[in-house]
C-alpha cells in the first residue's frame, strides 16, 4: 500500500462489522490514513470508538454534522483516494445501485469520484435474491470493483453463500491494485496456471520442482484486476487464491493437462506460468522403493509428460491467445524463441533462472517479454506483482 493513501471504509449492517476493524488496522499499519462513516445499522454491531482508536480519526456517522465551515460529505469524498464499502449490506447495495442518497454513507459514496471497492456481506438467499443480483450487476456496470462473499459457516448457523472476504484477503486483493487498474481485459476468460507439478515415484517420494506458484498467482490477480474471469490452475502452493478466481488444484502434469484442455476450451487466454515437469517416472511403486545393500545407485526409467501448452497451441481457436514462460539457466533469448514457435505460443515469457535472487521460489523476477515479428523487451529486477501487470497490459494490447 502506498503511504499516505486516503482510503475511506464503509461499514453497513451486517454481523460481518466487527471484521472490518481488522481490516481498518491492517490499512493503517501499512501506512494508509484511513476514515470510518458508519451507516445507523452499522451501528447495532460495532461501535465507532473501536475505528477512532484504530484510526485516529473522528468516525462519521450524521449528513448534518453541524458545520458550518465545510460540507463534511464532500470534503470526504474529494479527499478519498479509495473507497472500500466492507460489509456491504443489501440496504446499502440497494440504495447505490438506485441512485439513493439519505445518509453519511450513501451521501460521500454517491459524491466520490475516486475507485469503489464491495464486499458484501449477507445471508445467501438475500444474496440469491432477484433485486439483490440486480443491484449488485448495476454497480458492477457502473465501474464499482467486487470482492465477491465466499461459501462458510454463517451466523445464522448454517452454510452457505453470503460470507464476507476475511480481512486479510481484501487487505492483499487491495495492495495489488484491485479496483483501480484500468478493466483492460473486461469480459475476458482466462486461464491461469501455476506452481510446479509432481510425478510420484512411490507413495512418500517424487519429482518436482521449486516453483512456489507466486508468479502465477500473481498474474491471477493482475488479471483479475484487469476485469477478466479467471480460471487458477495451481499445482502445489502454500498460497491463497485470489479472491475471485475460479481454482483448480492439480499435482501431476497429466492433471494440469486435463484442467487447462478442458478450461481452455471456453477461454480467450491461456497463460502458462506453471513449472511442469518434463518426465514422470516409467513406472509407479505402490509400496515405498527400498534400498539395495549390494547396490551403490539406482537408476529410474523416465518418460516425457504431455507437452501442455503445446497442446493448447496445436488445438487453438481463432482469437484466442496463448502466454508461456521459459525458464532458462543458460542462452535465455535462443531458447525462448524455440520454444515460442514450436509450442504455438503468441508470446513468450522468458525468464533467467540462473540467478537464484529471481525467478524460483522468491520475491522478484526479471523477465524478457517476445513477441513473433517483435524486439524483444527486457524488464527490470520487479516483483512479480509488477511482472504480472506488465504482462496483463501487454497481453491486453495484444487482443
Ligand atoms: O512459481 P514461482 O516460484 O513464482 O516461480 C516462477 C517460475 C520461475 C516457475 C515462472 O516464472 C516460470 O518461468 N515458469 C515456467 C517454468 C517452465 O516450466 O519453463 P519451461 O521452459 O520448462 O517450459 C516452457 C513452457 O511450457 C512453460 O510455459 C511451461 O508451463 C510449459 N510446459 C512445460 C512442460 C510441459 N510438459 N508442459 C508445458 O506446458
Amino acid at each position: 500500500m502506498k503511504p499516505n493513501k486516503h482510503i475511506t471504509l464503509y461499514v453497513s449492517g451486517s454481523i460481518a462489522a466487527y471484521k472490518s476493524a481488522t481490516l481498518a488496522r491492517l490499512l493503517v499499519k501499512s501506512g494508509a490514513e484511513v476514515h470510518v462513516v458508519l451507516t445507523q445499522a452499522a451501528q447495532e454491531f460495532i461501535t465507532a470508538a473501536t475505528f477512532e482508536v484504530l484510526t485516529k480519526h473522528e468516525v462519521l456517522i450524521d449528513a448534518f454534522h453541524a458545520n458550518t465551515d465545510y460540507v463534511p460529505h464532500i470534503e470526504l469524498a474529494d479527499w478519498t483516494d479509495l473507497a472500500i464499502v466492507a460489509p456491504a449490506s443489501a440496504n446499502l447495495i440497494g440504495k447505490l445501485a438506485n441512485g439513493i442518497a439519505d445518509d453519511m454513507a450513501s451521501l460521500t459514496l454517491m459524491a466520490t469520484t475516486a475507485p469503489k471497492i464491495i464486499a458484501p456481506a449477507m445471508n445467501e438467499n438475500m444474496l440469491n435474491n432477484a433485486a439483490v443480483a440486480r443491484n449488485m450487476t448495476q454497480l458492477k456496470a457502473d465501474g464499482y470493483a467486487f470482492l465477491d462473499s465466499g461459501y462458510g459457516f454463517l451466523a445464522e448457523g448454517y452454510a452457505g453463500q453470503g460470507r464476507m472476504a476475511e480481512p486479510e484477503q481484501i487487505f492483499a486483493a487491495i495492495d495489488s491494485g484491485f479496483g483501480e487498474t484500468k478493466s483492460v481485459l473486461a469480459g475476458k476468460r482466462v486461464v491461469v496456471t501455476a506452481g510446479g507439478t509432481r510425478e510420484p515415484l512411490d507413495p512418500v517420494r517424487y519429482i518436482g520442482n521449486n516453483s512456489s506458484g507466486k508468479m502465477g498467482y500473481a498474474v491471477a490477480q493482475a488479471a483479475i484486476n484487469a476485469g477478466a474471469k479467471v480460471t487458477l490452475i495451481s499445482g502445489r502452493s502454500l498460497l491463497t487464491a485470489p479472491l475471485g478466481s475460479k481454482k483448480i488444484d492439480v499435482l501431476t502434469t497429466e492433471e494440469m493437462g486435463k484442467a487447462v484442455q478442458a478450461e481452455f476450451a471456453e477461454a480467450d487466454i491461456l497463460i502458462m506460468a506453471a513449472a511442469v515437469a518434463d518426465f514422470k517416472p516409467a513406472e509407479y511403486a505402490d509400496q515405498k522403493i527400498k534400498k539395495d545393500p549390494e547396490k551403490a545407485g539406482m537408476t529410474l526409467d523416465l518418460n516425457k509428460t504431455m507437452d501442455i501448452v503445446k497442446t493448447a497451441g496445436e488445438q487453438k481457436k481463432p482469437g484466442q491467445f496463448i502466454v508461456g514462460f521459459a525458464a532458462e539457466t543458460q542462452n535465455l533469448l535462443a531458447n525462448a524463441t524455440k520454444k515460442l514457435i514450436s509450442k504455438h505460443m503468441d508470446m513468450m515469457v522468458a525468464n533467467d533462472v540462473s540467478d537464484k535472487s529471481i525467478g524460483f521460489n522468491s520475491e522478484n523476477n526479471q523477465v524478457t517479454f517476445m513477441l513473433a515479428n517483435q524486439e524483444p523487451e527486457k524488464s527490470g529486477v520487479q516483483t512479480k506483482q509488477e511482472i504480472a501487470q506488465l504482462l496483463i497490459n501487454r497481453v491486453a494490447q495484444q487482443l
